[in-house]
């Protein structure tokens, strides 16, 4: 048992200071109570077993995961603090991810809408939400940059670009955990997946990470850079192997990079049993050894294993690791619990909050679905639809009505009763008015039989137009569920071309978790409307757009290639000695259908899909036309600490309003490293009338062409670069500009 020190420094009110009370606390605690600070367990059973009670009950405990609602959360909240030694509250952990009761699109979708703004609205409505049922820490924003759709959470992340990325997820950090941890309704965020978890190999979830040295600093690290800088409280290890090194084990990140470099002073948290898996992977012989790695590397608490608990003891006992490491790694648990004011108000009143699912909620999660949508493609401008014109409609399509599917993976709380799904949309708007002639053709997206197929077909001969609703059960997306194959599931594109075949128009909406490979649905259909997992309020928001109430105005945060053989493809990629360009030979079939040889007659592309993707970074249409001139910079040369404008005119030649994302790409012509071909460095929404135009302007400074050099510094390097406005990644009005060394 530690001796007591009580050395309190007195703050201007002549009060002891937070961390004094703190270290005071941590004078009181036996090892066994530290050690069960450190302790998160898994409470999703039903009802509680007797021993985590006691574990609670006897300080053994600090923390708990999958306590769900204000009852349970406070009844075992009742055991910490009034029957446990000390007192001290437990956290309360839970996986809100895109929601709690109410639920917005996926953050993939989110990201879509390129808004901090709505995602920080958002974190902030899922905050009062879960906090009203007891939550007081949630495990997001994952912010681990992803360039293969194949894998099953890139539905999770905010797409492939760091920028983006670290934007976003600074958005929804601040929405989760607002100025004030103590505030009504505030939880903590926890940043994921320290690092790198995204590029695993092939998509296969869980798999073993290769990322070079640049690229980690430069890209993966990147969003985690921003999210420290934003405040983040949190940050989850990830379960992936790096180089060798699993991240969970990785010192050099957690107490180099992260701690040393950036100066986080929060808590690190593993993964889900994670510090055990470290033996799995080959890195440890026992959980000894493993809470060894884990501890030494900068983990402070272990999720859903017990490895701490069986093992730092004995670990202290024989000085493997001092009590001061202890004290260190139990100090930042306790500071949390402090900040969010649980030591004053351990419990929760939910009358003190709004009702779950309250109009407002609805409205943000409206706004964010509506805001996610992507129009890929609007061949003849049938979109959107004119009621007028419409006598009937057929809406086709297994994802025409799933409540429970289009609110996507990562879905604990929210409800299907809550959803409106486009049909039932559609119905509420529209019964009366124009006939719906519904028939799902499937039954699932999964679906492989064609025995509805015809019904599906009848409604489209007796309807104006079709809607098909097609893509992913929200199954197919999320940890642990990667696909090989990411084309349309099941019987669906046989679907599509049925229809197609009709004659009738053809407007497909896709709801899914992820990038699908399209090439061969997208001759099937007139328009293309991508609606990712839309959430609770999908429906609403999908028939402003079809409709025309609202201008579609998602742009991709993600690359979507032509087949999965193109993957990875990113546009933020680096350049090669000889790269692709127009004139690339594209066989399809052994017949040469494309124009020809580059000028070196070599270069990175596919014989067979060429080195273009389907759809790029940063694309998505509106129903206005829109042109960009009279790009003009503020100045031609910059020095290292000076910023510069830059300015251009964006123009609605076409005949409706719309919205246009104007964004700005940047290119480091010659590095000390290597440098990605374009990278994005600023974006500005633009809502404009027909005919109407709008000035945009970009402020940008040296210091926002940083990044980590050769010898490891971080900073601008002088030189010449290039620069993109544009409105999407593969193209845009270019100029040109020197960084002085001055
Ligand atoms: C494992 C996942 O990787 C992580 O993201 C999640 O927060 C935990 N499980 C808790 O559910």
């Amino acid at each position: 048992m530690n001796t007591p020190t009580l050395t309190l420094s007195a703050n201007s009110a002549g009060l002891p200071s937070a961390e004094d009370l703190l270290d005071v606390l941590l004078s009181k605690m036996t090892l066994e109570e530290k050690i069960g600070q450190l302790q998160q367990v898994d409470a999703s059973a039903d009802p509680l077993p007797d021993h985590l009670i006691e574990g609670v009950r006897t300080g053994r405990i600090g923390s708990v995961i999958n306590l769900a609602n204000t009852d349970a959360c406070n009844r075992l909240q009742r055991v910490a603090v009034e029957e446990s030694r000390l007192s001290i509250p437990l956290l309360m952990g839970r996986d809100v991810i895109h929601g709690f009761r109410t639920i917005f699109p996926i953050p993939l979708g989110q990201a879509a809408a390129w808004n901090p703004d709505l995602v920080r609205e958002a974190a902030r409505i899922a905050a009062l939400e879960a906090r009203s049922q007891g939550i007081h820490w949630t495990f997001a924003p994952m912010i681990d940059i992803s360039r293969d759709p194949r894998w099953g959470r890139i539905a999770e992340s905010f797409g492939e670009d760091p920028h983006l990325t670290g934007l976003l997820g600074s958005a929804m950090v601040e929405g989760f955990q607002t100025a004030d941890l103590s505030g009504h309704g505030a939880i903590l965020a926890c940043a994921k997946h320290f690092v790198g978890y995204g590029a695993s190999e092939s998509g296969r979830d869980y798999s073993a990470t290769n990322i070079p040295a640049n690229e980690l600093r430069n890209v993966y690290l990147e969003p985690f850079r921003r999210v420290v800088q934003a405040g983040a409280a949190t940050l989850m290890t990830s379960f992936s192997d790096l180089d060798g090194i699993p991240a969970t084990a990785n010192g050099a990140l957690l107490n180099g990079v992260l701690r040393g470099d950036w100066g986080f002073d929060g808590l690190v948290v593993s993964d889900w049993n994670a510090i055990n898996e470290l033996i799995v992977h080959g890195l440890c012989e026992d959980s000894r050894s493993a809470a060894t790695e884990a501890a030494l590397a900068g983990v402070d608490m272990e999720m859903a294993g017990d490895a701490y608990a069986s093992n730092l003891a004995k670990l202290v006992e024989e000085r493997v690791l001092s009590v001061s490491q202890i004290d260190a790694m139990v100090l930042r648990v306790l500071r949390l619990k402090q900040r969010l004011g649980l030591f004053e108000r351990p419990y929760t009143d939910p009358s003190g909050f709004d009702p779950l699912v309250s109009g407002k909620a609805l409205d943000v999660a409206y706004q964010a679905a509506l805001e996610s949508l992507v129009l890929l493609k609007n061949d003849g401008a049938v979109l959107p639809l004119r009621v007028a014109d419409l006598g009937s409609i057929a809406v086709i399509g297994p994802l025409a009505d799933a409540p429970h599917e289009q609110m996507g993976t990562w879905v604990f709380d929210g409800q299907k009763t809550d959803t409106v799904t486009p049909l039932q949309a559609l119905r509420q708007h529209f019964s009366g008015k124009i006939d719906i002639n519904y028939a799902p053709g499937l039954e699932t997206s999964r679906s492989r039989s064609h025995a509805l197929f015809g019904e599906a077909e009848t409604a489209v001969r007796n309807s104006d137009v079709a809607l098909v609703f097609l893509g992913e059960e929200s199954i197919l997306s999320g940890e642990a569920h990667s696909r090989a194959d990411i084309t349309f599931p099941g019987a669906q594109s046989e679907l599509l071309a049925r229809i197609r075949a009709l004659g009738k128009p053809v407007v497909t909406v896709v709801l899914a978790g992820r990038p699908l490979v399209l090439t061969e649905n997208l001759p099937h259909t007139d328009s293309l409307l991508y609606a990712w997992h839309p959430g609770t309020m999908g429906g609403h928001a999908i028939l402003a757009v079809l409709f025309g109430d609202q201008a579609p105005r998602g742009k991709l945060p993600v690359t979507f290639p032509k087949s999965v053989g193109q993957i990875p493809i990113y546009y933020n990629h680096k350049n090669t000695g000889r790269p692709p360009n127009a004139s690339e030979m594209i066989l399809i079939d052994d017949i040469e259908v494309g124009a020809r040889q580059t000028s070196l007659g070599m270069s990175a592309f596919y014989l067979d899909d060429g080195s273009e993707p389907l759809f790029p970074f940063g694309f998505g249409l509106s129903y206005g036309n829109f042109e960009l001139g009279g790009l003009e910079l503020s100045q031609q040369v910059i020095g290292l600490s000076d910023r510069m404008k830059i300015q251009a005119t964006v123009r609605n030649t076409g005949a409706y309003a719309g919205f246009e994302t104007v964004q700005l790409y940047v290119r480091d012509v010659v590095g000390s490293l290597t440098r990605p071909v374009k990278e994005l460095k600023a974006f500005k929404r633009v809502s404009l009338e027909p005919g109407q135009s709008a000035l945009v302007e970009f402020d940008l400074g040296a210091t926002d062409l940083s990044f980590y050099r050769r010898d490891g510094s971080f900073g601008p390097e002088p030189g010449k670069f290039c620069l993109w406005v544009a409105t999407r990644s593969d193209g845009g009005i270019k100029a040109e500009f020197s960084v002085g060394a001055y």
